[in-house]
């Protein structure tokens, strides 16, 4: 299997994976080491939804296309995907794959945003969101799902997937380090929606039933690796824990954290804790499931 963090070496760069909608860690590099470092939690999690076969399913916030494979496996033959994303980049991307003939269920991929989705009511059996309510305020994650609602038909499915900062932890760092980070962070910026959307994941379930899904449902993944990690997954906690650090001194956490991060803060260097015999790194990311009302129930 392809193991981006080898094959790519020094590529994925250390300022924040941004698209050209300047939202940080979504591009295709990025995603691509995420993917690969996560891959069976990951793909745990897509199976966790229950797509049924034959079904039409859209994946919004397609990304770099990682679940596009899983998700036309999961349709099968008679089915099939539509995916969309706000950064263009990663919607060409998709599309090549899509061209190359890699993903034959794929009819499109699209421009578009969460919050007004280009598709008619009823349009899908079941959508996929994938770590991009992260992106939104509390706002528009009501008007995103209102949407996935609407283009979804009565009796289909809407899965939402979202990391929870707050679950991180590494060892054998503080287990205060992330908590304090986020704490800081929104601190700092109450009305940072990335920052709100990574500490919401566990709320995501309650969500969900405020906009009306129905028999709505949750469980929290934990992403755990304890070291030697492989080539993925120490590129992917490297990375993120760089771009964490960056936070950390631009944010303001305690003093003490702030040695801490500062010694996470350069992925590459010798004596980096990641790199200890005993290191230990995890993240939690959260799925909700919920189904559309079959006869117009209405949000509570
Ligand atoms: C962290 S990536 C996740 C990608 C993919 N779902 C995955 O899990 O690998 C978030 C993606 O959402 C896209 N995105 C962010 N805000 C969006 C919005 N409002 N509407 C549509 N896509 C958005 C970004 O461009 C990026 O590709």
């Amino acid at each position: 299997m392809r193991d981006p963090g080898m094959e790519r070496g020094t590529a994925v760069t250390r300022e924040g994976h941004e698209t050209s909608t300047g939202q940080a860690l979504s591009g295709a590099e990025w995603l691509d080491v995420h993917f690969e470092a996560a891959r069976p939690e990951y793909e745990e999690m897509l199976r966790f939804v229950g797509v049924a076969r034959g079904t039409r399913a859209l994946d919004a916030g397609c990304g770099s296309g990682g679940y596009l494979p899983l998700l036309s496996e999961l349709v099968g033959p008679g089915g099939s995907v539509h995916a969309l994303d706000l950064a263009p980049e990663n919607v060409r991307l998709v599309e090549e794959r899509r061209v190359s003939g890699e993903l034959p269920r794929l009819v499109e991929a699209r421009v578009g945003a969460l919050t007004e989705l280009p598709y008619a009511d009823g349009s899908f059996d079941a959508l996929w969101c994938a770590n991009t309510v992260q992106f939104l305020g509390d706002a528009e994650l009501g008007s995103a799902l209102a949407e996935f609602r609407r283009v979804t038909r009565p009796g289909g499915i809407v899965a939402v997937k979202d990391v929870d900062v707050t679950l991180a932890r590494l060892y054998p760092a503080s287990p205060f380090l992330f908590p304090h980070l986020s704490e800081a962070i929104l601190r700092a910026d109450p009305d940072d929606s990335q920052s709100r959307g990574s500490v919401r994941g566990r709320e995501l379930r309650r969500w969900l039933e405020r906009s009306g899904l129905r028999e709505v449902r949750q469980k929290t993944f934990m992403i755990e690796r304890w070291a030697p990690f492989r080539p993925a997954e120490r590129r992917f906690f490297g990375d993120w824990l760089s771009y964490l650090a960056r936070l950390a001194e631009e944010r303001g956490v305690p003093g003490e954290d702030l040695e801490t991060w500062r010694a996470l803060g350069d992925a590459d260097a010798p004596d980096h804790p990641l790199d200890r015999p005993d290191a230990y790194a995890c993240e939690g990311q959260v799925v909700a499931v919920g189904r559309v009302p079959e006869a117009g129930g209405r949000p509570s």
